[in-house]
């Protein structure tokens, strides 16, 4: 059976890209964010996953407004990278793993999930920088991916309580695949961030800094609150931290910190890594 060695949340913004094509990793402005990678690097390398389950937000590249999916799991041979705007380079294609997908699909339904299922997805910054910085310069990426997306984007969202369930659903479902692979499960996005309105800008330190302590001993805490606490707590594109409870749902158990990192700002976002493992 497959076994799921840990999971990796890391925050996305396009600005990384650009600032990894230009090789800005020693400026001031970035080190004190890139140079959180290389222990969670390290512990990857031994951790040797086979495949890695990408929750993550899709920002209108493969859903736009019109049709926008809660969640949905990709069923691709490979999932291209396309150009969304931001000037950042884009990326080769990522391996995808069909046999894990479906077995996804299945078992998730069987939960009573109602899935969208992409068997053509193109993938975002969200999806891509991630990876990027989890395995440097690695083209093709070493792992073979499974893209799962949150609605983090148009309202209504679905609750933290929810999220979290999704999140153990696949923990359970890969533990029941039928493969001799190792699987980590990787969160994109937050944390605190509002990109638009009165607010744009907004950074809460204070929650982020809990919210790490709280995923790692308590996830259930956060499903406290309401959307609209998050939204009020960690500003509109800050509920990103969705896609990281639902990372840490899938360990299932009691788990432990690896690795975490924390730095203000990366462009208008509070930049986090937290990498954690079962106990
Ligand atoms: C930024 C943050 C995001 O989460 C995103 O998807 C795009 C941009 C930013 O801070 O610039
Ligand atoms: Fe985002």
């Amino acid at each position: 059976m497959a076994s799921i060695v840990g999971a990796v949340n890391v925050t996305h913004v396009p600005y990384i890209g650009r600032a990894i094509a230009n090789k800005l990793q020693q400026d001031p402005y970035w080190k004190p964010f890139f140079d959180g990678f290389p222990p969670v690097r390290d512990w990857l390398a031994k951790a040797s996953p086979d495949v890695a389950v990408v929750i993550y937000n899709d920002h209108g590249l493969n859903f736009f407004l019109d049709k926008q999916p809660t969640f949905a799991v990709g069923a691709a041979p490979e999932y291209r990278n396309a150009d969304e705007g931001w000037g950042i380079p884009t990326l080769p294609p990522y391996r995808g793993d069909p046999d894990l997908s479906w077995h996804l699909i299945e078992s998730l339904v069987g939960e009573e999930f109602d899935l969208v299922t992409c068997q053509e997805m193109v993938v975002d910054h969200a999806f891509t920088l991630p990876l990027e910085l989890l395995w440097p310069d690695r083209h093709p990426c070493p792992v073979r991916t499974v893209p799962v997306c949150i609605n983090t984007v148009q309202h209504p969202l679905p609750t933290a309580a929810r999220c979290f369930k999704l999140g153990q659903a696949i923990g359970r479902a890969v533990e029941s695949w039928d493969a001799d692979a190792r699987v980590v499960v990787i969160g994109t996005g937050g944390l605190s961030h509002q990109l638009d309105g009165q607010r744009a800008g907004f950074i809460n330190k204070k929650f982020d800094l809990l919210f790490l302590e709280k995923l790692i001993a308590d996830p259930l805490w956060v499903t406290r609150y309401s959307i609209l606490d998050l939204v009020e707590l960690t500003g509109t594109q800050g509920v990103e931290l969705l896609n990281w409870l639902a990372a840490r749902g899938a360990l299932l158990g009691e788990v432990q910190k690896v690795h975490a990192n924390y730095h203000i700002p990366i462009s208008n976002t509070a930049s986090g890594l937290l990498a954690m493992e079962g106990i």
